[in-house]
């Protein structure tokens, strides 16, 4: 587990996550764009194209800060699933989002049959996690034929050598993506309609799962 991942475990975190953690460092990532961020869970549903009736997985889904907005799209007869590794988080996400169904677990690891979901997200968690492409096949896995991802993670500000980006990976425990390294792995995974959009040191990506998986 890296440095980073192990401080989301902490339970001190999982309190102030979602009101006070996430707006200061999100904003402050992103040159204190709030209206983008404002907007943010909107953007998410639309980007995994959301609609009453079907199954939803949030992965890596912390105090189920978007889970919650997930299930509120999906309505009463869908489902929203949130994951995540820290107890304290899921604890957290049972408490004060309780309307999705939330199961500890890991991303690299999903407790999940092939292709079980209608749509998948993952937001502000695979710069955390070690083997951040082992969880992007797993979200790739468990999404039906046709089906929506969307990712939110870092990227890499590109004027800064390949070498100081390593040494803050180092330092800090956080990857740093590429522009192309999650676009890259959808399209060679069949993926069509993959978006990019990058805001601040975040990128958002989203695409289709090829029509038979
Ligand atoms: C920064 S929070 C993101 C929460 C929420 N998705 C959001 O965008 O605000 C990152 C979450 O990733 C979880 N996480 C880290 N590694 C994980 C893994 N391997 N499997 C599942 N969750 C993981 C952490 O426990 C934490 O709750």
């Amino acid at each position: 587990m890296g440095l980073a991942q192990r401080a989301m475990q902490h339970p001190l975190l999982a309190p102030v996550y979602e009101r006070a953690w996430r707006p200061l460092w999100w904003s402050a990532a992103m040159g204190f764009d709030v209206p983008h961020l404002r907007r943010e869970r909107q953007h998410a549903v639309e980007a995994l194209r959301l609609a009453p009736g079907q199954q939803v997985l949030d992965v890596a889904c912390g105090p189920g800060n978007f889970t919650e907005v997930y299930a509120a799209a999906v309505g009463s007869t869908g489902l929203a699933v949130g994951v995540d590794l820290s107890r304290p988080m899921i604890e957290r996400a049972v408490a004060t989002h309780s309307g999705p169904a939330y199961l500890l677990g890991s991303a690299t690891r999903l407790p999940f049959d092939d292709r079980a979901f209608d749509a998948v997200a993952c937001y502000g968690a695979l710069y955390l996690i070690p083997e951040p492409f082992a969880a992007l096949a797993e979200i790739i896995r468990v999404v039906r034929p046709s089906g929506r991802v969307a990712l939110m993670a870092s990227q890499a500000p590109g004027r800064l050598p390949a070498g100081a980006i390593a040494a803050v990976e180092r330092a800090t425990g956080l990857r740093a993506f590429g522009a192309d390294d999650l676009t890259a792995r959808l399209r060679s995974a069949g993926f069509v309609d993959v978006t990019h959009e990058r805001h601040g040191l975040f990128q958002y990506v989203a695409g289709t799962a090829p029509r038979t998986g």
